[in-house]
Parts: C-alpha cells; structure tokens; sequence
C-alpha cells in the first residue's frame, strides 16, 4: 500500500470509525488505500487468502459470489480426496475436483490441492488392505493424481494428519503406518516426480502449540527430511480452533520455528468457533501471526459461510449464513491490511518494492519484478505481459548474482543462481496480447539486481 501525506493525515479518523465498528480492543486501524478484499489485502506481502470450496455448493450465486470476489486460492474441502478421486482401485475419477479447479483457475485463483495420502477417507477398496499391495497402491494413488494434475496446483498436502494426538509424539497407527514408517517420505517422493512445479506440504491439526509432543514430533519429522534430502517445501497448520483447543500464545513462534526449518508454513484450514469480538480478535491474532513470518505463504480458511463449514453450529467463520461479513472478517481483513503485526522473531524484515522492465517490442513479452527482501532472504514476483501478439509460452531470465532460490511457483526453472531461466507451466502458456500472468520464486540471500527479461516461444 502507498501511504502519501494525504492519505497519513485520515488514518486517525478512518481508526476512529472502524474502532467504533468492531471494538476497541482492536489494534491494528485501517489505513487509507487499504484494500477491500481478503485477497488483495494479503497480495500486499506477496500473500495469499483462501478458502475450502464445495463443488456443490458452486451453483449458490451468494457463495460463488464471495468466493469469486474475496479469495485468491482455493482448496477442495472432499473433491480430491483418496475416496473421491479413486473409487475403484486404478479408475480414476476427477468430475467434481475439476469443477472446483476449472472455476476456479477461471478467475485467476490458485489451488492447494488436498489431500494425496491419509488414514481418513480412504475407499472401501484400499481400507483393507495392508503391506506391500497398499503401499504400492498408495503410491500409485500419488503418482496419478499428482500426474493429472501437474502444473495446475500451488501446493499439495502430500500427508494428511499422520501424527497420534496426545503425548506419545509418536505416529498415528493407521493402514497406511503399518506399510513401514518411510511411508511419508516415499509418498513425497513420488509427488516431487509426478508435480516437480508443486510445493510439497505437511499437513496436520493440533500441531498450533509449540509446547505439544505432536508439533514437537512433526518439526523432528521436517527437520529430519530436511537433513536427509527427502522433498518437503511446506508444513499446513490446519488451526481448527474452539474453547477447547484455542489460539495458543506461542501461535507464532510456532509459525516461525518451523520456519526456521527452511520451508514454507501454510495455515490451511482456519476456523476460530465464538462470535462477536472475541472472534475477531482470535482471527486478527492468527492473521497478525502469520504476517509476522516471512515464510508464513497465506491462509486458507475452511470454508466461506458459518453455514458451510463442517462445524456450523460453532459459526467458525468469516461470513454469516446470508453471507454478510462479520466482525471477524473486518478484523481479518483491517489485520492484512496493516500488514505487520508485533514482526518476526528471529529476523528484523524490512520490505522493499523495486521494478524493472524491458521493452515488450511488438510481438514479444516483458517482464517486471516486485521484490520483497528481508535480511536473509526474498521473494520475488514477477509480472509476465504479452506484447501485441498473444504469447503461446514463455521464457524469462533473471540474474540472482548474490542469492539462491529456494522454493518457486507457477513456472519450471533452471538453474538456482547466477542465471536463472523459467519457463511457463502448461496454465500459463498462454497469454492474450496485452494480458498478463505472474509466477514466484523465493531465496535466500539478495534478490535485488533479478533484471528479468522475457523471450515468446
Ligand atoms: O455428500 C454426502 C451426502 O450425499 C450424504 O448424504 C452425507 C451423509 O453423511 O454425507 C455427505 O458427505 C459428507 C461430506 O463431508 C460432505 O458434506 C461426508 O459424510 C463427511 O464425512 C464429509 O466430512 C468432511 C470431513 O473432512 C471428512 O473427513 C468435511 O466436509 C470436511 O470439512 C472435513 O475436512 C477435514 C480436512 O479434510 C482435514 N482436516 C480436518 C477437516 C475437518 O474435519
């Protein structure tokens, strides 16, 4: 957001009305230019806000509507399940996943796909089974879903809750455990080969207090796959939360500790039971949590209206049941909008935008980069736009002179530092004369100097 003299002088009486809107507690007053969408409020820190989509739910025009209007990524609540998308063992069944990722890629959103393996939801037909013929079939399972959908998906919750609750920090028993304890490492393998364009995420409940033995033991799986090569780039908190398992304290450093692994950390699956401002002030702390982590990529939350989630008595969410924002969402959004919170535990982020360009030409394309540096690492986004002809696929060079990538979306790269090439993934190939498409990379080190310049294939 741009913050000009004018703008600063009518932060105190924009405060002013909002605080009286939503409650005093509130800490975070809204800022003139502040964006008024949940998508384009996170896009400000190169963020993103999502939500669970039903595919049933798709033909209600209040839904469609929010959903089209505030979020900018978008997870399958069942569709791309293990029961949904193989039925009978080896037919494959992808009608009302791809409903959910056709709309939504559409308009413009991304998609965390969920979930390729899991204890839960299984079909009939692999919950008995056991040993070597699940294994294989869980990996296959993997392979073909991944496969069908290379290229399309954001981020894939390759593992689903396979930690025990409770303090044993051991692993969940299940079908899937007993094939042999490197069943999670070998079913991210077999996605980074299937979708190599895709982060590859973790994704449990319960792991949102840092003191517990299941967050404990899911960091020590992370760290350990991070120390032996195995292809993990994210872990989902999914923050399910009610009186019961509340926001805890040390949210953030939950946030930042896994961070600190070298991967990303999603909040996948939010929803804060209550009402009022006690709400919003749970769903303002864990927005302000994950902005105060510069790997914290986005939130999702489960669902769009308390009538839609599947904890709807406890009104979990940020719309009413007509759809109307509550108080949670102002918070939420006043929250993104402020871009800051209480910042980052271990490292001291300052942001800075830098663009630069090349001459488009006529039938060629041009690209721009928006940068966000910290002190030991980037993200870089960067803008790709056709010039008077349509491009059919891309490519852009960057030069990254004293950094190295380390994690990227929405294009194939080569090479990590130095030069780096990328190339278009199959759904942005194509781009309209005069449109538009991003992808992004993030790296530690200095992003500055990326001087990308793009070349029509
Ligand atoms: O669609 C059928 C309907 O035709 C049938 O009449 C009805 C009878 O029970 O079932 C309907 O399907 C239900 C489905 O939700 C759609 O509403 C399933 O029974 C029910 O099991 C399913 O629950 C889902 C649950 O995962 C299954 O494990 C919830 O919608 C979904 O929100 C929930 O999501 C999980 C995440 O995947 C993982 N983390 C926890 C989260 C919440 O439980």
């Amino acid at each position: 957001m741009k913050l000009t003299a004018k703008s600063v002088a009518l932060i105190p009486i924009i405060a002013t009305v909002a605080t009286a809107a939503i409650g005093a507690t509130l800490i975070a007053p809204p800022v003139a230019n502040a964006a008024t969408t949940l998508a384009a409020a996170a896009q400000q820190s190169g963020r993103y806000f999502g939500t669970a989509v039903a595919a049933s739910r798709l033909s209600d025009s209040t839904y469609a509507g929010i959903l089209n209007r505030e979020f900018d990524m978008v997870t399958a609540e069942n569709e791309m399940k293990m029961d949904a998308t193989e039925p009978n063992q080896n037919q494959f069944s992808y009608g009302n996943a791809d409903r959910i990722v056709n709309q939504a890629r559409s308009q413009g959103k991304r998609i965390r796909g969920h979930a390729l393996a899991w204890h839960s939801q299984q079909p009939g037909w692999m919950q008995n089974m056991s040993g070597t013929a699940l294994r294989n079939a869980m990996l296959n399972h993997v392979t073909q879903v991944a496969t069908y959908y290379r290229g399309k998906i954001y981020a894939w919750d390759v593992v689903n809750e396979a930690f025990a609750d409770g303090s044993s920090g051991a692993r969940r028993d299940s079908n899937l455990q007993r094939t042999g304890n490197d069943w999670i490492e070998a079913a991210f393998r077999a996605a980074r080969t299937a979708d190599p364009g895709a982060k590859l995420c973790y994704n449990d409940y319960n792991t949102d207090d840092w003191s517990h033995a299941k967050t404990q033991a899911v960091y020590r799986m992370v760290q350990d796959f991070k120390s032996r090569g195995v292809p993990i780039d994210c872990v989902g908190l999914q923050s399910h939360f009610n009186s019961q398992s509340p926001v805890p304290s040390n949210y953030q450093t939950t946030l930042q500790n896994f961070a600190n692994l070298g991967v990303d950390v999603q909040i996948t699956e939010l929803d804060i039971e209550g009402s009022g401002s006690t709400q919003a002030q749970n769903y303002q702390r864990v927005t302000q949590a994950c902005l105060a982590v510069a790997r914290c990529t986005g939130i999702t939350v489960w669902g769009i209206r308390d009538t839609d989630s599947w904890r709807a008595s406890g009104t979990p969410l940020l719309f009413d049941g007509s759809g109307n924002k509550k108080a949670a969402y102002n918070s939420t959004l006043d929250a993104l909008n402020a871009g800051g919170g209480p910042g980052p535990t271990t490292t001291t982020t300052t942001t800075t935008t830098t663009t630069t360009s090349n001459d488009p030409g006529t039938g060629g394309c041009s690209a721009t980069v928006s940068l966000n540096q910290w002190n030991e690492g980037f993200v870089a986004t960067i803008k790709v736009t056709a010039g008077s002809t349509a491009l059919r696929g891309w490519t852009v060079s960057t030069t990254l002179s004293n950094g190295t990538v380390t994690g990227s979306w929405s294009a194939t790269r080569s090479g990590n530092s130095g030069t780096v090439n990328w190339t278009n993934v199959d759904y942005n190939a194509n781009v309209p004369a005069g449109g538009s498409t991003e992808f992004g990379f993030q790296g530690s080190g200095n992003g500055s100097g990326l001087n990308p310049s793009c070349t029509a294939r």
